[in-house]
């Protein structure tokens, strides 16, 4: 039986989903709740090797197994670290899941979305999120924000306006149908989209 809780968090690159989470954990520890934080990909060391062979392969990765190693990911994942840490009690938040294959390989690359829909309820031993916070933002803003990072940028990051547009359109697709989404305007400062994102999740635990 599952005793903690799952919360992801979901946007395009660059919504500031990294420190959103890390301001949310701290806001819940100071509460005094048991916090594990873990991302996807790179979560395992499973993960770790999958994340930098996407990063770094020079031979492109076809579109098929580029999900199928972000799934192998999610599975390793689950059975390593989310499933234990929630059947401990713990408030598990994960900088990105099921639902960025949905917007970046479904949506993004054009792959049939029921199949990814489910090899990612199999990989995650269909197991559902309680909330998924989306930061929401727009993919003009968020491709500035990425390119003033200064950073060497992903081949996520390197694709073009309308790969980034269609993802975006994708998440707003995806996450209309749904009821445990809260959607928080990640153009705000990210003290405010921290606070949001803490009262949204102390509402469900
Ligand atoms: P990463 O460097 O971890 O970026 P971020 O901190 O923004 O999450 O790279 C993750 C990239 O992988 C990001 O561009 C989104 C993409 N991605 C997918 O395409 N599908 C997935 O299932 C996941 C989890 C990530």
């Amino acid at each position: 039986m599952q005793h903690g809780r799952l919360i992801t968090i979901e946007g395009i690159d660059g919504s500031g989903k990294s420190s959103v989470a890390q301001c949310l954990v701290k806001c819940l520890e100071e509460r005094g709740h048991t916090v594990l934080l873990t991302k996807e990909p790179g979560g395992t060391e499973l993960g770790g090797t999958l994340r930098t062979i996407l990063h770094t392969q020079k031979d492109r990765v076809g579109d098929v197994a580029e999900f199928l190693l972000f799934a192998a990911d999610r599975a390793q994942h689950f059975e390593q670290i989310i499933i234990p840490a929630l059947a401990k009690g713990a408030i598990v938040i994960s900088d990105r899941m099921a639902d960025s294959s949905l917007a970046y390989q479904g949506y993004g690359r054009g792959l049939d979305r029921e199949m990814i829909k489910k090899i990612n309820a199999w990989a995650m031993q269909y197991q559902i999120p309680d909330r998924v916070l989306y930061l929401r933002l727009d993919p003009a803003s968020a491709h500035e924000r990425v390119r003033a990072r200064h950073q060497t940028l992903t081949s996520f990051e390197r694709e073009g306006v309308d790969f980034w547009q269609r993802v975006s359109s994708g998440y707003e697709e995806i996450f209309a149908a749904r009821q445990n989404v809260i959607t928080l305007d990640a153009s705000l400062p990210l003290a405010s989209v921290c606070t949001q994102a803490c009262d949204a999740v102390l509402k469900c635990i």
